[in-house]
């Protein structure tokens, strides 16, 4: 079993901070929801010339934990091998994310299903939900998930053939954890967590591109490698 941690995913309903301004208030309005019923989008406050919020660089991005999930979800590995999907964001909120999910492609269409589970804590049928909050924090679930080792993705990893480390993942229950922000390290809770960190390439890449990088290489040694 292989389990995937999507980790400080950059999603949150509009923080206090920042629900009575003005530009927030409007889009609001014109979606016929209160400011902090909708998803905090960055880009509504561009452009911004002081940091109103902490960690401002790793928050209101949920584009990225759109493309990410697309990328885990479309992966023909899931008919392979056996996976669970986990998103941890920001505020530690953790939910589990069934792979058979057909998550909108439509970017407005995920942003209406993301503020229905914030607020609800699931999506879909109530006794068999796709999305569904999970009542525990990650070291909780860490307890509660069989695994080896906790292995993060990081372009300050230790660089090593991806073949390598592919059938290293393989080799026995792991959970591998992806940054779901765009800029900044991974918070202090989850760094608590990792056991080693690995890199795929020297560059900085998007958390989607590494995860698409990730399951070609675990594709290919589950398929096609002896
Ligand atoms: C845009 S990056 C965030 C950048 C951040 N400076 C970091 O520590 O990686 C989002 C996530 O993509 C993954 N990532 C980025 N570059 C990577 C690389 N070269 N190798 C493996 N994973 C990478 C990491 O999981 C990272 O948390």
């Amino acid at each position: 079993m292989l389990s995937i941690i999507i980790a400080d995913a950059s999603l949150e309903l509009v923080p206090k901070e920042v629900a009575s301004l003005a530009t927030i208030k409007s889009i609001a309005r014109t979606r016929g929801k209160k400011p902090e019923e909708i998803v905090f989008d960055i880009s509504h406050l561009l452009p911004l010339k002081s940091e109103i919020l902490p960690d401002q660089e790793k928050r209101g991005r949920p584009d990225v934990v759109h493309r990410v999930l697309l990328a885990i979800l479309d992966s023909p590995l899931k008919f392979y091998l056996p996976m669970k999907v986990y998103l941890h964001t920001y505020e530690g909120r953790i939910f589990e994310v069934d792979v058979a999910t057909r998550l909108p492609r439509n970017y407005l269409r995920f942003i209406g299903l993301m503020e229905q589970l914030l607020s609800k804590g699931r999506v879909g049928p109530k006794d068999r939900p796709l999305i569904k909050e999970m009542d525990l924090d990650l070291a909780a679930l860490m307890k509660n998930i069989p695994s080896k080792r906790k292995i993060a993705l990081s372009e300050k990893g230790k660089l090593l053939d991806p073949l390598k480390l592919a059938k290293e993942i393989l080799s026995e229950d792991n959970v591998v954890i992806v940054g779901g922000f765009p800029h900044g390290d991974f918070s202090k809770e989850v760094r608590r967590i990792i056991d080693e960190e690995f890199s795929l390439c020297k560059e900085v890449i998007s958390a989607s591109a590494a995860i698409c990088m990730l399951f070609s290489y675990l594709f290919y040694a589950l398929r096609w490698s002896t």
